[in-house]
């Protein structure tokens, strides 16, 4: 490291700390409000604003799946789950399909786990598949529109493509019986297969409760500067480490090990939540793995997110003003990330940080127990209302068919 970043670094700090200090004399940390592109709609409230219907279906496509493996609950995907119970108890939710402006289907499709406890898709398309059958032959909804007014919650890898390898999920493409439905997914990038338009970008699931026990004094100093906590190489898949991240994390390690502004390593410390409270930024490159919690974790700690992750779509995209949040850098661009952070001015800084702490910024990104206004499932609702009036031209004709329930890996013809 050269001797003026160094001395550039220390000046950083002691503004840092001096500033902290002149702010923590006003008794409350103060925020800023947070208005995203769709205008400041965080706080909305869905009810009224639409009607959801839930479709019931047998528990084998829910809650024994649940039953026979309770690890779901905890898993990164676990939205599914608990978007399915908030429906259930909310007041949007109406039990007459006539008046609907929406139909969810509670179909566990992430919820089928290795030992390990990493879920498996092989069986998700033919579940799903399935389930569709149904609803399309006992309701009569399913067949106006062909899914149009129906939405999904798929929060796997590579959303409804169905598959935790990008190459076998491009292939495979969306589920051909969920392309004129709304997809509630983890997974967003743009330009991609795995991604249709109009689709809700949601959250990975991250224990509330879990964090919450984790939090330490506002005022804490940030003392590290660059903070991250997680593999760099997949050895097990990606012996090769090139593709991992798409090579971002990679390039972290080789380029900034030896580095004294980054606190980065494999090892996952007892104090990770509360290390990333005293962090400046934290890195999150996610490359392939948009659903990685560490966004949801910097969000919650008010650690910058650093994103290393190129075409990315955040969640809640048109709620939350990420470019004013985090930081953003080319994957390519890597190489440089130690001047380009320490390039950024203070008051830019300090501006981020206050957005951070916006305490509606942090509930957007949680999936409470139970739920709390203006969170994860809150926005979810304020996204689908936002799609309303639906078009007149969603509404077949009769007799009109666009779907084909033929196409598809044979594979995913098979009953379930
Ligand atoms: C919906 O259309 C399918 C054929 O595409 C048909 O088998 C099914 O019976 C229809 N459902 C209803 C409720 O009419
Ligand atoms: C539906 O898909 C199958 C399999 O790809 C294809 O053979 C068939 O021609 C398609 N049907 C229509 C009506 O496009």
């Amino acid at each position: 490291m050269s001797g003026w970043r160094w001395g550039f670094l220390l000046l950083v700090y002691a503004a840092l700390i001096l500033k902290t200090g002149a702010v923590e004399h006003g008794r409350t940390q103060p925020t800023e409000r947070i208005s995203g592109s769709a205008g400041d709609v965080l706080e909305d409230d869905p009810v009224g604003r639409l009607k959801v219907f839930v479709y019931e279906l047998p528990s084998k496509y829910n809650k024994k799946i649940l039953q026979k493996d309770p690890r779901c609950l905890n898993h990164m995907f676990a939205a599914e789950i608990f978007m399915h119970r908030f429906l259930l108890s909310s007041p949007v939710r109406t039990l007459n399909p006539e008046e609907a402006d929406w139909f969810y289907t509670p179909v566990y499709t992430t919820c089928d786990l290795t030992p390990n406890g990493l879920p498996l898709p092989f069986k998700s398309p033919r579940m799903m598949r399935s389930a569709i059958q149904l609803i399309s032959s006992n309701w009569p909804y399913w067949n106006r529109t062909e899914g149009a007014d129906h939405f999904f919650v798929v929060p796997h890898d590579f959303g409804a493509c169905f598959h935790y390898q990008e190459e076998k999920a491009i292939e495979r493409g969306i589920l051909p019986l969920l392309q004129r439905a709304t997809l509630v997914q983890t997974f967003g990038q743009r330009n991609h297969v795995c991604l249709n338009e109009g689709s809700i970008t949601i959250p990975p699931y991250a224990p509330p409760q879990k964090m919450q026990t984790h939090l330490i004094p506002e005022k804490t100093p940030r003392s590290i500067f660059v903070y991250f906590r997680g593999l760099f190489y997949d050895v097990g898949n990606d012996p090769e480490g090139g593709y991992y991240a798409r090579g971002a994390r990679a390039a972290v390690w080789e380029n900034f090990k030896d580095n004294p502004l980054f606190d980065i390593s494999t090892e996952h410390p007892t104090t990770y939540y509360e290390d990333m409270q005293r962090a400046v930024f934290c890195l999150c490159p996610l490359g392939w793995a948009p659903w990685s919690p560490r966004l949801v974790e910097a969000v919650i700690f008010g650690c910058i997110p650093v994103i290393i992750a190129d075409d990315i779509v955040l969640p809640f995209a048109d709620a939350i003003p990420w470019e004013e949040i985090g930081v953003f850098l080319d994957e390519k661009d890597v190489p440089n990330l130690d001047t380009i952070l320490t390039s950024i001015p203070l008051d830019v800084i300090l501006r981020k940080q206050r957005l951070l702490a916006n305490p509606s910024m942090k509930q957007a990104m949680l999936f409470p127990q139970p739920a709390q206004p203006g969170d994860a499932f809150h926005q979810v609702l304020n996204g689908l209302a936002r799609k309303l009036p639906h078009e007149k031209s969603i509404y077949l004709k009769p007799g009109e068919k666009i779907l084909n329930w033929t196409a598809g890996p044979v594979g995913d013809l098979k009953p379930w």
